[in-house]
């Protein structure tokens, strides 16, 4: 089977739930909240919260008709075809499934443009899965892609036939990538295998370029490629640098540090610099915490709690006994710039520590930059940062450290649909000695315990917050918490044992797209819609009235809005539901708001990550993370050989680029 295997084969219609185990996810460490701080504000019954824009947002016929989107069963199908007039994407939603390959809607066309393995820099030697090398593995691209940006050559231009590809790779999947099983085990995996790990984590930058007849490619060999990962050098900046707690034997100076790991999801800022998240850092980390002065910070954060990884063994500074400082070196925000392929990456520790999932900065009209970031575990909270310093234009370079300084906030989401972001700022509130806060580094180093004092709202699982430049709007994306109980419902986080996740609105004060006040500490918030099968009531799910039997989604997870304002909505966990992870879109205002349509679906066992437009939106770029990632399934007997399904070859994570054909804007 090609890699750009088409629309509508093989396709599976039943509902295999009951088939469908995914063994190992990224986020497994997501299902295991670690907030026992007991912020439940203003518990009321979910309806209540319910915005009256859902039934408002439909033509009126519909929206008078279907008051309850989900009771409706045979109605809604009904409902698929009138679908297809209102709003405005033109694309055909695909239908669900779940097999060994990819699906794109009709009329388009979906490419692999880089794989786990390919070369990125200069000199990289084939691939060879059976004799992989940490040497080898330096120069060609990483493993699991995640956040994908697309930043265009020159800076400074709009060009959409060339750029910068920037991508995360954010942790591997052993079972599928060593053919020696012995390799397997944290506890067994040899030294080589630990480096070639090392290697395969990180971000790859590569230039890309789209040719005369439309088709994309990566640039071999350009001087702009370029590979960061668990080796690479990393500065320490913001209130946290230099403390001592960020000290340690290999830096006395408590601003240096060796790479960066569990890159999720991230963006382009708006003087072109790349954010990368640290997510799950916890899990890199061994030993026992009680023999660290750290042991409360480090168990409000997970670490060494459910190690994954045998890094401890072969480098002293993943074991917390022997390096009791190294882990309060990651779970920070990294910024360094594309365009200079030696550019010293750093972590800006002013967005504060946590699990970040992304990061996504704007500038406000006031001129400060705001950066919105959530914390993806299950009850944690949604971040956002506002700068002292203003954005500067005309000097590219001048904005290089302003998200140094500033305030972050943690978001309070009160049942009366207002929401307060409390600052975090030591000395003020909960946030002095009495609670163990000596300075601002203390409190970044901390800051879910300082969010936790502050009394923010424990949400179910942040994952990208985004901006919506269009309307302004801020879409915070929760993707689940089956953990949540019905005692702990509120406005905003409404159901009890949320399997399938949902998208809030965080509504800035002021007019529309940049004339909202993002600086602002008082905004409103509303729900988007509410994933799971709108045709089974008990789910609770929430869209346009129109989203049928085969539309629905689950696992919101990633989004990227286009330039037309619309949501792009990747999902993770989609499996569980018994359909394949993909990306839907929807409209987010008129008469499609939230009439949510599958664009793309991934093969079996994988999610779907990054995703990215480049500058006039006739590209999308989508990150196929984990693929084959199902129980039982191994390097030598994988679900899914895809993309290249040859014989010898396990799956591969790969980017994807997928364009209309004849050209032109997606969607
Ligand atoms: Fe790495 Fe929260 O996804
Ligand atoms: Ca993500
Ligand atoms: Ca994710």
């Amino acid at each position: 089977m090609s890699p750009t295997a088409g629309h509508g084969s093989n396709r599976v219609f039943s509902d295999m739930t009951d088939q469908i185990e995914t063994r190992y996810v990224e986020g497994a460490s997501d299902d295991v909240p670690t907030n026992d701080s007991g912020n439940t504000p203003f518990a009321v019954v979910a309806e209540r919260a319910l915005s009256r824009r859902f039934f408002l947002g439909g033509s009126a016929a519909l929206a008078a008709s279907t008051a309850l989107v989900g009771s409706v069963g045979a109605a809604v199908f009904a409902k698929n075809a009138e679908a297809a007039s209102i709003g405005t994407l033109t694309f055909e939603s695909l239908p669900h499934g779940y097999d060994d390959t990819h699906h794109v809607a009709k009329g388009y066309d979906a490419s692999v443009l880089i794989r786990w393995g390919d070369a990125v820099v200069k000199g990289a030697p084939a691939f060879d899965p059976k004799k992989q090398s940490a040497a080898a593995q330096l120069q060609q691209f990483g493993y699991n892609n995640d956040f994908i940006g697309f930043t265009p050559l020159p800076f400074g231009s709009a060009n959409p036939a060339r750029g910068l590809l920037c991508i995360n790779h954010e942790y591997v999947d052993r079972e599928l990538m060593f053919p020696d099983a012995a390799d397997r085990s944290p506890k067994t995996q040899s030294k080589e295998m630990v480096d070639v790990e090392m290697a395969a984590h990180g971000h790859t930058v590569i230039e890309i370029v789209r040719d005369a007849a439309g088709k994309w490619s990566v640039v071999a060999d350009s001087p702009m490629n370029r590979r960061i990962h668990v080796g690479t050098e990393i500065a320490i900046s913001g209130p946290a640098a230099g403390h001592d707690r960020l000290k340690t034997s290999a830096d006395a100076t408590g601003k240096k540090v060796l790479g960066t790991v569990n890159n999720c999801a991230g963006s382009i800022t708006p003087w072109g610099t790349v954010l990368m998240a640290e997510e799950n850092f916890n899990n890199y980390f061994a030993g026992d915490i009680g023999k660290t002065r750290e042991a409360r910070a480090y168990k409000r954060l997970g670490v060494a709690g459910d190690v994954g990884y045998g890094w401890y063994r072969f480098h002293d500074r993943f074991d917390v006994e022997k390096e009791p400082n190294e882990a309060n070196r990651f779970g920070w925000m990294v910024e360094f710039d594309p365009y200079d392929p030696t550019s010293v990456p750093v972590k800006r520790t002013a967005l504060g520590r946590f699990k970040h999932e992304g990061a996504h900065a704007l500038v406000d009209k006031s001129g400060h930059v705001v950066c919105y970031s959530g914390d993806d575990q299950q009850f944690d909270y949604v971040y956002k940062f506002v700068s002292k310093g203003k954005f500067d234009p005309k000097k590219r370079e001048a904005n290089f450290g302003i998200l140094d300084e500033g305030t972050l906030h943690v978001a309070r989401f009160n049942d009366d649909k207002t929401l307060d972001w409390l600052p975090i700022v030591f000395g003020e509130g909960p946030l002095t000695p009495a609670n163990d806060f000596h300075s601002q580094a203390d409190v970044m180093i901390e800051a879910r315990r300082a969010a936790d004092l502050l009394g923010a709202t424990p949400m179910d699982r942040p994952e990208d917050i985004e901006p919506n430049l269009v309307t302004g709007v801020v879409y915070a994306v929760m993707t689940n918490n089956t953990k949540r109980k019905k005692d702990q419902t509120n406005g905003v986080n409404p159901r009890a044992a949320n399997q399938h996740g949902h998208i809030v609105e965080m509504i800035p004060p002021g007019g529309r797209g940049a004339d909202k006040d993002h600086t602002a500490t008082k905004f409103t918030w509303d729900l988007f819609l509410l994933g799971g099968d709108p045709t089974k009531p008990e789910q609770g799910a929430k869209y346009h009235p129109a989203v049928g039997a085969g539309d629905w989604l689950s696992c919101p997870d990633n989004v990227a809005v286009d330039g037309k304002g619309r949501l792009w909505i990747a999902t993770d966990g989609a499996p569980k539901a018994g359909i394949a992870d993909g990306v839907w879109a929807a409209d987010t205002e008129g008469d499609g708001r939230a009439l949510v349509k599958l664009f793309f679906s991934t093969p079996r066992g994988a999610e779907l990550c990054g995703p990215s437009f480049n500058s006039d939106d006739s590209a999308y770029f989508a990150a196929i993370q984990h693929p084959g990632d199902e129980k039982g399934s191994t390097f030598d007997t994988p679900s899914t050989r895809w993309p290249d399904f040859e014989p010898d070859m396990p799956p591969r994570p790969s980017v994807m680029v997928i364009t209309k054909q004849g050209g032109g804007a997606i969607g």
